[in-house]
């Protein structure tokens, strides 16, 4: 079978490179020339754990073939996935401008009963737009239009392939769900049989969770729908995930007035099987490529619709309130903020992973330049993306050695792993304040009390 791959973006990438390794032919297709020279030269043009060596072994076999035609790819392939971006527009809504133009270009391409797959994420109804559109254009061709959205989180990508929760796919033509849930699951076998020794990067990171993978493959819940349930299934899920993580901040904000702590709440709370324990956990609030545009979408169809839905409007105010609180801790603590020298730690919209959108950080580091305050930052893995959004006069440093020196007080706002290997007793005296903001709450805060800090968390 031969599957072409529209959009070499987080998923497109990941799933095109494991697809390639699990035995089938995929093109992975991109307008953009250097993402596909980048995977020519066998690596992904963004930083994701473990997925180039993936791509690695996908090019030197020949099953993964990066190319920018539609014309060499489409016309040979069976399944056509579409994995393109879908940014909102300036009114919130889901601009749906990659999706269709991309669904027609290969429609002139297409042989007779393509299975055309959208994984990207598109408001309830697109795909009867989408093949509209197509037929207009093309009325004798026929294509099974299928939707399968993706769940996978950027930091586990490669991960979260292999084992998910569940594959969704809606449709109408029993044959072609058949073949995209086959697909699936020969991914997840496929898994099974892998030799993680031989993935370093991939297995440093996940070797916990990997373990009896065979038992924990069996658990996958495989669901056919119907096209308009599974294209609603995506945007529910991601905005119900955002609602979780905008409630756990707001009862931080009460945790901190009592002094109590968000962590030993959420705790006891999601230990709750009905609530789960998952995107419970509080901090500067959600941001990413995804969250921000899916709930903004979802929102904008409920008012399509004429169908009240105060609650996510809630879930965004909440959010956009983390940066000011934050900022309003910080004053508590150190007075005004201008002048003061703030060193933050960590850019990437989370920590796994290279991507600087709608990232709470550097949200967080702009509103500290616009208090006066001078901003220093570093990230292991964002540096560069960081550029694109951050405001000019952060001062942008190559090493978190460079970074913490001489400062006033510093503030991790993102959850890398590392930062808490750091040897904060030795740096203590780089901290005029010796105050520390954990925006992540992933420190210990006793540890740090004791050795001298004052510890300032979200909630703790
Ligand atoms: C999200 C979903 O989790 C995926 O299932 C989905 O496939 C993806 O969007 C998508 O639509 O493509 P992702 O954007 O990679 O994945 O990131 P998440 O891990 O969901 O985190 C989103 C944001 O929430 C981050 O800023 C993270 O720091 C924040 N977060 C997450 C919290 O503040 N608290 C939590 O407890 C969990």
């Amino acid at each position: 079978m031969t599957i072409t791959i529209i959009g070499s973006g987080y998923v497109g990438t990941t799933f095109a490179a494991i697809l390639s390794n699990c035995g089938y032919k995929v093109y992975a297709l991109d307008i953009n020339p250097k993402i596909i020279e980048s995977l020519k030269n066998k690596k992904a043009h963004f930083f994701e754990v473990g997925l180039n060596d993936f791509v690695k072994k996908g090019i030197e076999s020949g099953n993964l073939i990066p190319t920018t035609s539609y014309k060499d790819s489409i016309a040979n392939s069976d399944v056509v996935f579409s994995c393109v971006g879908t940014p909102d527009n300036p009114d919130g809504s889901s601009n749906l401008t990659y999706v269709f133009d991309s669904a027609l270009e290969a429609a002139k391409y297409a042989k007779e009963g393509l299975i055309y797959v959208q994984k990207s994420t598109v408001p309830v109804g697109t795909g009867k737009r989408v093949l509209e559109k197509v037929k207009k254009a093309n009325p004798n061709l026929l294509i099974h239009y299928i939707s399968n959205p993706e769940f996978l989180r950027e930091g586990s990508a490669v991960f979260d392939t292999f084992l998910t929760d569940r594959v969704v796919v809606g449709g109408e033509h029993k044959q072609s769900i058949k073949t995209v849930l086959d697909i699936h699951k020969k991914v997840s076998e496929y898994a099974t049989k892998i030799d993680f020794s031989l993935y370093e990067e991939f297995a440093n990171v996940f070797s916990d969770k990997i373990q009896n993978i065979d038992e924990k493959i069996k658990d996958i819940k495989y669901l056919s729908t119907s096209l308009e349930s599974a294209e609603l299934i995506k945007v529910t899920a991601n905005a119900f995930l955002a609602l979780k993580i905008s409630f756990a901040n707001s009862v931080a904000k009460l945790a901190q007035k009592f002094d109590a702590d968000v962590n030993e709440v959420m705790d006891g709370v999601g230990s709750d099987a009905r609530i789960g324990r998952s995107f419970l956990y509080a901090g500067l609030g959600w941001g990413g490529g995804c969250f921000p545009k899916d709930v903004s979408g979802l929102i904008s169809l409920f008012e399509q619709n004429n169908i009240q839905n105060p609650i996510m409007d809630a879930a965004v105010s909440e959010n956009h309130s983390m940066a000011a609180y934050l900022i309003g801790l910080m004053e508590n603590e150190l007075g005004s903020l201008k002048n003061k020298k703030i060193a933050i730690l960590g850019l990437a919209f989370k920590s796994g992973t290279s991507d600087c959108r709608r990232s709470p950080s550097i949200n967080l580091a702009n509103e500290l330049i616009k208090k006066g305050a001078v901003v220093s930052a570093f990230d292991p893995k964002a540096n560069s993306e960081a550029m694109e959004y951050i405001d000019s006069e952060v001062k942008v440093k190559d090493s978190a050695e460079d970074l913490l020196k001489n400062i006033d007080s510093v503030v991790i706002a993102t959850e890398w792993p590392e930062f808490k290997e750091y040897d904060w007793k030795n740096l203590l005296g780089e901290i005029s304040t010796k105050t520390i903001f954990d925006a992540r709450n992933i420190l210990d805060k006793q540890k740090l009390q004791k050795i001298g800090y004052k510890y300032v968390g979200i909630g703790k």
